[in-house]
């Protein structure tokens, strides 16, 4: 049997699950696993380069305290845009760690790679699109990339355009006029319609929704992105939205069913596809017991158009069984 429509899977930050996130190795690994889509995170090195990481931070996942010390601000935080690229080559990455005092240098996932196991850097986004290039070539594939700006606004009050910064790299690989192969997305709405109106990207887009209370970098209201109203406005520039497990899975009933919003339905009736973050084996929701219950509400119940998951072998599993038939 084949699904119509089947759902794209998204490794986020690579095979996050069993790698450390956003290294090559990690990446290299999704690409073999078979995602769909590879994802990057990009902020800015202090002299405009375009990095794959996920935080404004370089101390959760990386040596920076032990090799730079005294170059942290008065949060006592390592900010990425403080280090020349040069700089940042020189650091080790490891798995994310935990950084308040009790636990700190704990892993934030223990069963996971173990920290300080190897040797890891953190890539250029265009060393990463041109070795997913080369992969796709020796391995007869064409993966998709699954580009987000973080923080955008952050950057601009810092002096740097990450949005330009990001083109440019797309520009230079090849990889600006590909709406097949590239997704890219942003928490921050402004950011998108500027990619669409101003800058002219023919590539999709994806609105994430978060949280208000999580302080995100932008000045939108999560809580209306997800009414009625929100979505038209979303669908006015973007083709898809990125929401939080729980927007859509929102508990059991005493009987035991699972409870969904309506968000995937109002999505589709206006032509937005839908791709929750973020899937792991590891860290599952209150009331589900294993993965595969997990997949099964996000994929048939719910019917998701892709999901980002640090486990893209597990999702690639699950769908192939699920096209094999019983
Ligand atoms: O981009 C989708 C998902 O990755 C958003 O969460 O914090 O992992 O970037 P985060
Ligand atoms: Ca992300």
């Amino acid at each position: 049997m084949s699904i119509s429509n089947r759902p794209i899977v998204i490794a986020h930050r690579g095979a996050s699950g069993y790698l450390p996130e956003h290294t090559l190795a990690a990446k290299a690994l999704a690409h073999a696993m078979g995602a769909d889509f590879l994802e990057q995170d990009v902020v800015l090195s202090r002299d405009g380069a375009a990095i794959v990481l996920h935080d404004i931070h370089l101390d959760s996942t990386t040596d920076v305290a032990q090799h730079f010390p005294g170059r942290a601000r008065s949060d006592g935080r390592f900010y990425a845009i403080d280090f020349d690229l040069e700089e940042i080559r020189q650091l080790r990455v490891h798995e994310r760690a935990h950084l308040d005092d009790k636990r700190k240098g704990s892993a934030v996932y223990p069963e996971r790679f173990p920290i300080g196991h190897a040797l890891f850097t953190v890539p250029t986004l265009a060393e990463e699109l041109d070795f997913l290039a080369g992969l796709d070539r020796s391995r007869g594939c064409r993966t998709g990339v699954y580009i987000e700006l973080k923080s955008p606004n952050w950057h601009r009050r810092e002096g740097l355009d990450l949005s330009a910064a990001v083109l440019a790299v797309l520009q230079q690989t090849g990889y600006q006029d590909r709406p097949e192969q590239v997704f890219l997305q942003c928490f921050d709405d402004q950011t998108l319609q500027q990619l669409r109106k101003q800058l002219k990207t023919p590539l999709p887009m994806i609105q994430l929704i978060g949280e208000n209370g999580w302080g995100e970098d932008s000045a939108v209201d999560y809580d209306y992105l997800r009414t009625p109203e929100g979505l038209d406005y979303v669908a006015s520039y973007a083709q898809g939205i990125g929401p939080f497990i729980p927007h859509i899975y929102l508990g059991k009933a005493v009987s035991g069913a699972p409870q969904l919003s309506a968000l995937v339905e109002e999505a589709h009736a206006r032509g937005l596809q839908v791709h929750p973050y973020t899937f792991r084996r590891d860290e599952l929701p209150a009331g589900i017991g294993n993965f595969e219950e997990l997949l099964d509400i996000f994929i048939r119940q719910a019917g998701v158009d892709g999901l980002f998951t640090d486990f893209p072998d597990l999702v690639v599993d699950y769908l192939n069984q699920w096209e094999a038939g019983p």
